[in-house]
């Protein structure tokens, strides 16, 4: 879409991610995760990005560097969500794209996600994401009695 800008995540976007992505979520929760992606992006420790449709938040992508000293080079891909009436137009693959492309300023190469075995781990593989494993059982639902789901593992390297 023409009319979707990809861009880094500000202060000014909190009501809209509250409203249009994270519907489940205090106000609370979605202030204190925008400050802290503003801050740790300063740092070169992780990318926050949305997508925007005439000022309203439509999509959203979180990568986190890895503070492990063995794998600071990695970064874990979370919150990969695009509002439902903006689903199947390419926006999470623009995020995805978009995302990947500031990997060097967290100075990363390897891009690691997991998610419900449920089909969206083709999701992932239509970015281009590898599968490398299973956790039977390794997702649980708390809020929907405590359903389980094998959970998938799936991985991006980029190759300088
Ligand atoms: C999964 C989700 C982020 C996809 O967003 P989207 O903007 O509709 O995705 P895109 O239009 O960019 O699609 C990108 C590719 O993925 C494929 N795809 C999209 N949703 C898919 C799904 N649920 N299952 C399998 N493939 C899917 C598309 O066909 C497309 O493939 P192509 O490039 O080969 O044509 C969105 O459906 C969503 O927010 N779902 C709820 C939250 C969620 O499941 N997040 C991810 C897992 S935690």
């Amino acid at each position: 879409m023409d009319t979707i800008l990809i861009r880094k995540v500000t202060e000014s976007d909190t009501h809209s991610i509250l409203n249009n992505i994270f519907t489940r979520n205090t106000l609370v929760e979605v202030e204190s995760q925008v400050k802290d992606s503003i801050n740790e992006m300063a740092e070169g420790r992780r990318i926050h990005l949305v997508a925007v449709h005439e000022d309203k938040v439509v999509g959203n992508i979180l990568i986190i560097k890895e503070q492990h000293v063995l794998y600071s080079h990695r970064c874990i891909l979370k919150d990969m969500i695009v509002n439902p009436a903006f689903q199947h137009k390419g926006i999470a693959k623009r995020l995805f794209e978009e995302g990947c492309k500031h990997l060097g300023e967290i100075n990363c190469s390897h891009v690691v996600t997991t998610c419900r075995s449920n089909g969206t781990e083709n999701f992932y593989k239509a970015l281009g994401m590898t599968e490398c494993g299973r956790i039977p059982n390794g997702i649980l639902e708390p809020w929907d009695e405590n359903k389980l789901y094998n959970e998938v593992i799936l991985y991006k390297e980029f190759l300088k």
